[in-house]
């Protein structure tokens, strides 16, 4: 995914070290290529990647066919996660673990940690408000502007609770991690033409069922209000370059 491809390097440094035949899972992976990024650096860890959409795990199988790369992608929740207590070195997750709407943060941190051996490294990048997740933000702003009132999720809530200063980190805590260290990762991507950012903020993720609900006119007008709102990230050639800040943490177990 074009925005969080800047974040592979703050997140895979962790694990970069770990032992010949390590086992790095990833958790609620998508199309996995945080996975992917790994398995290129390091063909000698034994990578699972794990979603609990097939769609987006064969997605993942066959991008890692077609560069040859050994990452076995699971169905599996998060919240229970069919892997045996302490069997993994390290797991891995970005914007999957600690996201809204994807399943209970308390029970999520459990699982991981119940997942994890004694000292294993956990690397994951979270949203913390609607201000750092700008495709949500600016996505649910042209949606309340076409759709009654009522029929766009009140998501700011989510986001928010998640943004209290260490709520994350409370999780980890309570679930047994140790050594848990939180900063801030900022970072830009660039979308070469409308095309390539309107792809990405209505064809991915929690709004795409909304977007995907519009009207042929309604969409028209999604699109030229979408315009206007990303014309000041405009670029000199044409294309459109957004800001976007992740909370990185960092815990053993
Ligand atoms: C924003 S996407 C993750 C992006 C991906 N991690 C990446 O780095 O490109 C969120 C993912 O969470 C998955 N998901 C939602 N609930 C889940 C759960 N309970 N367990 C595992 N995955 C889940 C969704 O299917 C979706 O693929």
């Amino acid at each position: 995914m074009r925005l969080l491809a800047g974040l592979a390097d703050p997140l895979l440094a962790p694990v970069e070290g770990l032992p010949k035949g390590a086992h790095v899972v990833q958790l609620a992976c998508g199309t996995g290529e945080l996975s992917l990024a790994l398995a290129r650096r390091r063909l000698d860890l034994r990578v699972t990647a794990i979603d609990v959409n097939p769609t987006v795990l064969d997605a993942g199988r066959a991008g890692a066919a077609a560069q040859n790369l050994p990452v076995e992608f699971r169905t599996m929740s998060m919240a229970g996660l069919d892997l045996a207590d302490g069997s993994v070195d390290a797991i891995i997750s970005r914007m999957g673990m600690f996201l809204p709407g994807t399943a209970p943060f308390d029970v999520v941190a459990r699982e991981a940690a119940r997942i994890l051996r004694r000292g294993g490294p956990l690397s994951i990048a979270t949203w913390s408000d609607l201000a750092d997740s700008p495709y949500t933000r600016i996505g649910l702003s042209v949606l309340r502007r076409l759709l009654p009132e009522g029929a766009v999720p009140d998501m700011e809530v989510v986001f928010s609770e998640s943004a209290r200063p260490g709520a994350f980190e409370g999780y980890l805590t309570d679930a047994g991690f140790l050594d848990i260290e939180a900063e801030w990762f900022q970072w830009e991507t660039e979308y070469p033409d409308f095309e390539a950012w309107w792809e990405f903020d209505a064809g991915f993720g929690a709004l795409k069922p909304l977007f995907d609900s519009l009207s042929a006119g309604q969409r028209a007008g999604a699109r030229e209000v979408m315009a206007d709102m990303i014309e000041e990230h405009r670029t000199p050639s044409g294309g459109y370059r957004l800001p976007a800040t992740a909370r990185v943490i960092t815990a053993r177990r």
